[in-house]
């Protein structure tokens, strides 16, 4: 694929290496003693050597960007997708479906948006879902209807991949069976149906919007499939049976509304990578969220790393230029499932209540943490990263001391990964790695020399441990309070 050349500022990622080496030596905290409760700070020993090599003065501008969420979704990937749109031609979804929440202001109004690529507020981008995608068409009427009010008509740049499933009203009822069904040990999905939908397309019971060509066809296979749901709601989940033909006018409006828009988006795709388009492919939730590498079973049902996208859009790994991970400055996560970081005290409470921490989608209060490197680690490893965008690293301000975990130990032994087995990450006792904090406002900072010298160790610390630079750094809500490096 074609790249054109562009300088690269190198001199401000340099300088985060430079100060972390002053500054490494002083940063941590020594101490051997045992952690007396879980999450405790106990302490590591520091990442000695800088390892974050300069940037080359000349990099090319990619022309295909991935940006990923390495975390349990809720990164702030909105904000650094908003940016990167702006450069982009084509912006794509390739998984998930509407259980992906991003709180969009949109002509004044409060939109969130679940299922439409952010870049969509870009009104020069053609707008794809992708084939990974599980499509609620009744969802994504409401959404389009909602950015029109606020005058941003998304539906003439919309292309919906007719290999892309269909959640039906069904999914949904199922959904929430089977969520009540488990009791205690329920995922704590968003109940939007995505898990029931993936498992028709890989039990090859699935409806695509393909099928959406003949609503007459579409109709009688779709009423099949209310009755295999509603035979599993009643008969192994003893929950309550949808009542088929009050869901079914809804559906069908909606999916007569979405047909036109759905075509051969692989093919689109191909198209427009041989003209040389600029692509922003946008992850939806987390790398721990994977249903293959996250912390199974308290996962979504999709694969949401570089193996989703390629998968969920039809373009060969070739095409794929630049992986951005958005790591949140702390952890957080919704649902069940073990969280070794897991602030259960007044600090977790801050975090949430400064950071906003609650479901764009459910509205649930999120589960606060400090940063977990473990984690975020292993994302980087999976996906290939090249760059993180750090985000919200403002909601730390004021915190004496910021803890961020580098190893986990089980049985006395250290990981130095996430393991795969629930009951060891569930024992997992988290070592960290103490750096102090800052009392300053990070608001009017646009550059790494604004920053207190606190949080450029803070940063440096990630990027040297994660051996990948960042490039970007949120320091407050508004679209400008970013530094771009
Ligand atoms: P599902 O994707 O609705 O099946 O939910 C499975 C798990 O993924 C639950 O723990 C959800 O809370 C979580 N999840 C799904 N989508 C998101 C997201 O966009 N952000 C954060 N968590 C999510």
């Amino acid at each position: 694929m074609p790249a054109t050349k562009q300088p690269r500022p190198s001199t401000a990622l340099a300088k985060v290496g430079k100060s972390q080496s002053k500054a490494g030596k002083h940063s941590v905290k020594s101490s051997k003693k045992p952690a007396p409760a879980k999450n405790s700070p106990r302490t590591a020993k520091s990442a000695t050597k800088p390892v974050v090599r300069a940037a080359p003065a000349q990099r090319p501008t990619a022309r295909s960007r991935v940006v990923l969420g390495l975390q349990w979704g809720d990164e702030g990937k909105g904000k650094v997708i908003d940016l990167l749109a702006k450069e982009s031609e084509v912006v794509v979804r390739c998984q998930g479906g509407a259980n992906a929440g991003h709180t969009v202001v949109v002509g004044g109004r409060k939109t969130v948006l679940h299922l439409l690529p952010s870049g969509v507020l870009h009104q020069g981008a053609a707008c794809v879902i992708g084939n990974g995608v599980v499509l609620d068409p009744i969802a994504l009427c409401q959404e389009l209807d909602e950015l029109a009010a606020g005058g941003c008509e998304a539906a003439p740049r919309l292309r919906i991949s007719d290999r892309a499933h269909l959640v039906l009203p069904a999914h949904k009822a199922l959904d929430a069976a089977i969520e009540a069904a488990k009791g205690a040990s329920k995922v704590g999905t968003t109940l939007r149906g995505i898990g029931p939908c993936y498992i028709d397309k890989v039990a090859r019971t699935g409806l695509r919007a393909g099928d959406l060509r003949n609503l007459a066809t579409f109709e009688r296979k779709a009423r099949d499939l209310f009755a295999a749901a509603n035979r599993q709601i009643t008969a192994l989940h003893a929950g309550t049976a949808i009542e088929v033909e009050s869901a079914m006018g809804p559906l069908l409006q909606a999916c007569r509304r979405i047909a036109p828009l759905v075509s051969d988006t692989a093919a689109f795709l191909h198209q427009a990578a041989r003209d040389g388009s600029r692509f922003l492919f946008e992850g939806a939730q987390g790398v721990l969220l994977d249903v293959d590498f996250g912390t199974y079973p308290f996962v979504t049902s999709s694969n949401t790393g570089i193996g989703g996208v390629i998968t969920g859009s039809g373009l060969s790994h070739k095409h794929f230029d630049e992986v951005i991970g958005v790591v949140k400055a702390y952890s957080t996560r919704v649902g069940s499932g073990p969280f070794p970081v897991e602030l259960l005290d007044a600090t977790g409470e801050a975090l949430r209540q400064r950071g906003r921490e609650f479901g764009a989608t459910t509205g649930r209060p999120r589960r606060c943490g400090w940063l977990d490197l473990v984690a975020v680690g292993f994302a980087c490893r999976l996906n290939g990263v090249d760059r993180i965008a750090l985000t919200k690293l403002d909601i730390l301000t004021g915190e004496r001391e910021v803890p961020i975990c580098v190893d986990y130990e089980v049985d006395g032994e250290r990981l130095g990964t996430v393991p795969s087995r629930l009951d060891d990450l569930a024992r997992a006792k988290p070592v960290w790695e103490v750096l102090p904090g800052w009392s300053e406002s990070l608001a009017a900072c646009r550059t790494i020399a604004d920053l207190p010298a606190a949080a450029r160790r803070y940063i440096e610390t990630i990027q040297n441990r994660l051996e990948v630079p960042v490039g970007w750094i949120g320091v407050g809500p508004g679209r400008d309070e970013i530094i771009v490096i």
